[in-house]
């Protein structure tokens, strides 16, 4: 017998069981991008390697060490997707869509980053994302955080707080960066030994470890926002006040900094306390230098990706995933005979009532065992097809949740009799 092929560490198959619950979160999540004129874009998984080391940036985490890159046949160095903002501004050069327009897009799909693997951190995780293309003002960065507000109520969720911080302009950022290093360089003995390699690749990043000792060191670092140029002060400012007006409560992080280089001026991260390490579902900001950086003339964008599986591992603690779907009618049938003559009779109604869930016995089992299969499956109706049914030209309706009586119907009455059955039960879509 051949070795067992075990899945890939962190990437993991999405169990029929669980789909439901990825559409339920899916679906809403449509609805909420599509109230405010989204369109979605759909983009390849792998992109050339340089991509995102030109967007994210040399010295982050993803690119330095969470990549999966690798030579094609030809030698090119192409990675799978770690983020779905590179590739969005990439279709948006070569296909011409950002230039003096407006654009809103959203995407959904699978990103791959080698981290190392704990709830809520895969190697294999989905995105939800949405960019905004064109509109240099507080009130686009204002509508992506309502809108994401918006999924949440949508979904049910309770307990997601907003953070929000501005990063300023890239003056704003080189400002800082000297004020922030001159700081800790007082202090360079105490830091950790990550936070003293990137006090000379990427000192902001400082601001957003996790190390209890540097967390003590930064709580006299000079502020961020307090280094913001006025019209990035200004920007700020706007924003805070149509999240005020708006009825979106949130906090000011001025150490929020994010993990990727392209932003600039606003970010904010959505975070739960219930989800342990990893409780932030959705994440984002402002890029407006990264489009000619890629190579395109200056647009502004922005905007933000949420990670689904955050997202329903939070719905699922909260009790909010809807039940299973389970099947409306589970068709039993004995003999070949009544088979062929269910089958037939099933398809009439599937073209009858689109929407109705129905599985059809196949193969073998005595009409117990078949009703057994029904029950498991936790269908509402049997619709059973025996010799006598078939030599009658009935069948018989059997509900399978409550006490009702089974009852025998023609069979030319079968899809007016289910037409009012699933009616009734508001059932129908
Ligand atoms: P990010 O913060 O790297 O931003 O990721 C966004 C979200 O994806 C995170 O908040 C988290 O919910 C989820 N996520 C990230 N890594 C993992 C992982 N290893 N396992 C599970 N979930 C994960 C971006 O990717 C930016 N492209 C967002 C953006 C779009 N900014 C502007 N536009």
């Amino acid at each position: 017998m051949g070795e067992r092929i075990q899945s890939i560490r962190g990437m993991h198959d999405i169990l029929p069981e669980q789909t439901s619950a990825w559409h339920f979160l899916e679906g809403k999540a449509r609805q909420v991008v599509s109230a405010y004129g989204y369109q979605e874009i759909r983009l390849p998984i792998v992109e050339k390697t340089e991509l995102f080391a030109r967007s994210i940036g040399e010295v982050t985490d993803i690119v330095e060490k969470e990549m999966y890159t690798f030579a094609d046949r030809n030698g090119d160095l192409l990675t799978l997707r770690p983020e779905g903002t590179a590739g969005c501004v990439r279709a948006g050069i070569e296909h011409g869509f950002l230039h003096n327009q407006q654009k809103r897009l959203w995407y959904i799909g699978p990103m791959f980053r080698h981290e190392r693997p704990q709830k809520g951190r895969y190697r294999q995780f989905h995105q939800l994302g949405v960019e905004a293309y064109g509109m240099s003002g507080p009130d686009i960065d204002a509508e992506i955080i309502l809108l994401s507000g918006r999924l949440w109520r949508a979904l049910g969720l309770r307990n997601v707080q907003l953070e929000i911080n501005s990063l300023g302009s890239s003056e704003t950022r080189q400002n800082y960066r000297k004020l922030l290093t001159r700081y800790l360089s007082h202090h360079l003995d105490s830091l950790d030994s990550d936070s003293r390699r990137r006090l000379e690749t990427n000192p902001l990043r400082i601001l957003d470890s996790k190390n209890a000792q540097t967390q003590e060191i930064l709580k006299d670092a000079p502020s961020l926002l307090d280094a913001l140029d006025q019209p990035s002060r200004a920007h700020f400012d706007a924003l805070c006040k149509l999240l005020d007006d708006n009825g979106i409560s949130y906090r000011i992080n001025p150490r929020l900094v994010r993990g990727l280089d392209y932003y600039s001026q606003t970010v904010f991260e959505w975070v739960t306390d219930e989800l342990g390490a990893q409780g932030t579902v959705c994440a984002g900001g402002r890029y407006d230098g990264l489009i000619s950086q890629l190579g395109g003339r200056k647009t502004p964008a922005c905007g933000f990706a949420m990670g689904l599986e955050r997202l329903l591992s939070l719905l699922e603690t909260q009790q909010l995933l809807p039940p299973e779907q389970t099947p409306d009618i589970y068709c039993l049938s004995l003999g070949d005979a009544a088979r062929a003559s269910a089958m037939y009779l099933m398809e009439e109604v599937r073209t009858a009532m689109p929407g109705l869930r129905i599985t059809l016995h196949c193969g073998e089992g005595n009409i117990k065992a078949q009703l057994k299969r029904a029950d498991k499956l936790g269908a509402e109706l049997a619709v059973i097809l025996g010799e006598d049914e078939l030599h009658d030209g009935t069948v018989v309706l059997k509900p399978l949740h409550d006490d009702q009586p089974q009852q025998s119907v023609p069979q030319t009455q079968l899809v007016t009799k289910l037409l009012t059955l699933f009616k009734q039960e508001n059932r129908r879509p």
